[in-house]
């Protein structure tokens, strides 16, 4: 299969970072300096991915917003020589064709992906969760493609969690095919512990086929009383063999607020301009 398309998630209320996303989408929260939403645009794109879909909520316009080009703030930043700066705000105009399709009410993220359905059409496409950034060796979804077309199949991320954070995720029940590579028998959204199939979590990376849209029209609400993606591609493991792919590389929850700061340090390390400064600051407050 060859995919084109990614559908990127943007409607979810931020209920876990509030107050800060009471009026700033946390898409356009940052990692450092960059709003989430650039990150993951930026992932697709470095994953081969020719068009995007952002689906918000409404209230939630600054997200597309970010992608569009500021004229006044380049005009100022030329006028002043900021070359850098100006080469900086310049990467995030249209950085690739993304259109927006808008879910009306919170009815979970099978429902937010649902709305998607048109601008996709009938071809296989990606899926991200903004919540979900990687540092990885290559791009986190450029891994779950590469399996998907050996494959010809549904593709998830999969991250071993600790038991005690398995009722925060989709869990799977797999077993291993390939290198990194899993068959996944079941899926099941934020069991108990004790139910859970397996310690292997799904991360917001997928790679997923058109027929998921027929299951989710007709998708009932699940855990949370909310209708769930986990159990769409449940039903879709029924009809076709899906596959979950252990990716190489560090995830960051930047909806949890440890995994916000963690992304802040994890990412800050690896800048050539920050580094020394923030390890000269983090020696010294360990040390204390
Ligand atoms: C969503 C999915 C869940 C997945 C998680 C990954 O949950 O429903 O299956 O494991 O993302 O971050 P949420 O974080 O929206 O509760």
């Amino acid at each position: 299969m060859k995919v084109r398309k990614a559908v990127i998630l943007a409607a979810g209320m931020g209920t876990r970072m509030l107050p800060s996303s009471k009026v700033i989408p946390k898409e356009i929260l940052p990692v450092i300096d960059t709003p989430a939403i650039q990150v993951v645009v930026e992932e697709a794109i470095a994953s081969g991915i020719e068009e995007i879909v952002i689906v918000i909520s409404p209230g939630k316009a600054t997200v597309i917003d970010h992608f569009n080009c500021n004229l006044e703030l380049e005009r100022h930043l030329e006028e002043r020589g900021k070359h850098e700066l100006l080469e900086i705000v310049r990467r995030s105009n249209n950085p690739a064709k993304i259109s927006v399709a808008e879910q009306q009410s919170p009815l979970g993220l099978g429902h937010a992906v649902l709305q998607a359905r048109a601008a996709v059409g009938d071809e296989p496409f990606a899926v991200m969760l903004p919540d979900d950034i990687f540092d990885c060796p290559r791009p986190c979804l450029r891994q779950l493609l590469d399996a998907a077309e050996a494959k010809d199949a549904p593709v998830v991320a999969l991250l071993k969690v600790a038991r005690s954070e398995i009722p925060k995720y989709g869990i799977v029940d797999a077993t291993r095919v390939g290198e990194r590579l899993y068959e996944l028998h079941g899926l099941v959204e934020k069991p108990p512990i004790e139910k859970a199939p397996s310690d292997f979590a799904i991360m917001g990376r997928y790679v997923v086929t058109p027929d998921v849209f027929e299951l989710l029209a007709v998708g009932k609400p699940g855990a949370g009383g909310e209708i769930q993606f986990t159990d769409a591609l449940m039903a879709l493991s029924k009809r076709r063999k899906i596959y979950g792919y252990e990716f190489e590389g560090i995830r960051y929850d930047l909806g949890d607020r440890v995994g916000f700061i963690s992304a802040q340090i994890g990412f800050g390390l690896k800048r050539p301009d920050l580094a020394d400064r923030l390890r000269a600051y983090l020696q010294s407050i360990i040390t204390q």
